[in-house]
């Protein structure tokens, strides 16, 4: 199985993510970190505990940054309630938190493994990844990948060009996009396909099960505000699309282009912005996710929930 550690800000999508990550037969979960964005990270980081709690999830899970590396914090009451997580009642989370910091646990983790073994799956803002890398520069070269959620090469949410990970801490994710790993940006582009259809939710509620009945409630309170805020009659289930592509990359289609992060925009800040012109740098080692396979990835969403269930 893919080594990875999930690091992320739950969040409706991000408690999916950790679902289908610690469900996937094919990804082996080293750690959770968390980070400020959809709430504060005290907020996060207790819905992180409890989905954990939720679903028998037994690894390491360590706070990190809790704001972005340079702006204010900006958190997402109107998608993601006051909890950061409305919606499903939630257990009491009995585990401990890791005592480390996430960014030392991130570099911990990576310098411990041998080279080439582990891949960042960041759901949430880039603070902890870039505070990580520029506290121990050598784990650039020992990641095997980074597969993101967040950008859009041709979309926004949190503006008309910028997406809500990105924008809220636009130095970080430079840092992240500019280091030079293999990172795969799943943007907005694909992520906007991933919507639970109510045929989606309709075969997640037939499953019966108490991590499927999680996964429902999560879905009707995302519905309501992605309705009422975007105006989308399915909720798009961003953040476990970036497990996806780890646990099988043909699940979607992916194409080379340099990417970088507008810092100075008036109008743009924290637009992702990609290069598509022919050919691409031979150094280039940035990717966006282009087209996803519907079917294949509810397909995976499903068979995670099942297989949880079963543990
Ligand atoms: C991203 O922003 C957050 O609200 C979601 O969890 C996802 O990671 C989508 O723009
Ligand atoms: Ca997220």
């Amino acid at each position: 199985p893919r080594k990875i550690i999930l690091d992320c800000d739950p969040g409706h999508d991000d408690a999916i993510a950790m679902l289908l990550a610690h469900g996937s037969p094919a990804i082996e979960l080293l750690a959770i970190t968390t980070v400020a964005g959809n709430q504060t990270l005290e907020k996060v980081t207790r819905n992180a505990l409890a989905v954990a709690e939720l679903a028998g999830i037994h690894v390491p899970i360590a706070a990190g940054c809790p704001r972005p590396l340079v702006r204010e914090i900006e958190v997402a009451p109107s998608i993601h309630g006051d909890s950061g997580m409305d919606g499903p009642q939630l257990p009491e989370p009995r585990r401990q938190l890791d005592p480390r910091h996430a960014v030392d646990l991130i570099i911990e983790l990576i310098m411990q493994h041998p080279p080439g073994e582990i891949t960042l799956v960041p759901t949430g803002a880039l603070s902890n990844i870039a505070l990580a890398v520029r506290k121990e520069p050598r784990i650039a070269s020992r990641v095997r990948e980074v597969v993101l959620m967040g950008g859009g090469y041709h979309t926004g949410n949190w503006s008309a060009v910028a997406e809500f990970n990105i924008k809220i801490d636009p130095e970080a994710a430079h840092i992240v996009f500019n280091t030079p790993w293999p990172l795969t940006m799943v943007g907005l582009d694909l992520t906007h396909q991933a919507l639970a259809t109510p045929e989606v939710q309709a075969r997640i509620a037939a499953l019966q099960t108490a991590p499927a009945r999680f996964v429902q409630e999560l879905l009707a309170f995302f519905g309501e505000t992605y309705l009422r805020e975007q105006g989308f009659a399915s909720p798009p289930v961003h953040d476990p699309c970036a497990v996806a592509y780890v646990i099988d990359s043909q699940v979607m289609t992916v194409r080379k282009a340099q990417l970088d992060v507008e810092l100075h925009g008036t109008l743009t800040l924290g637009m992702t912005v990609a290069d598509f012109r022919a050919p691409p740098p031979a150094d280039c080692h940035t990717q966006v996710a282009v087209q996803l396979d519907h079917n294949y990835f509810w397909q995976m969403i499903i068979d995670a929930l099942q297989h949880i269930a079963a543990k």
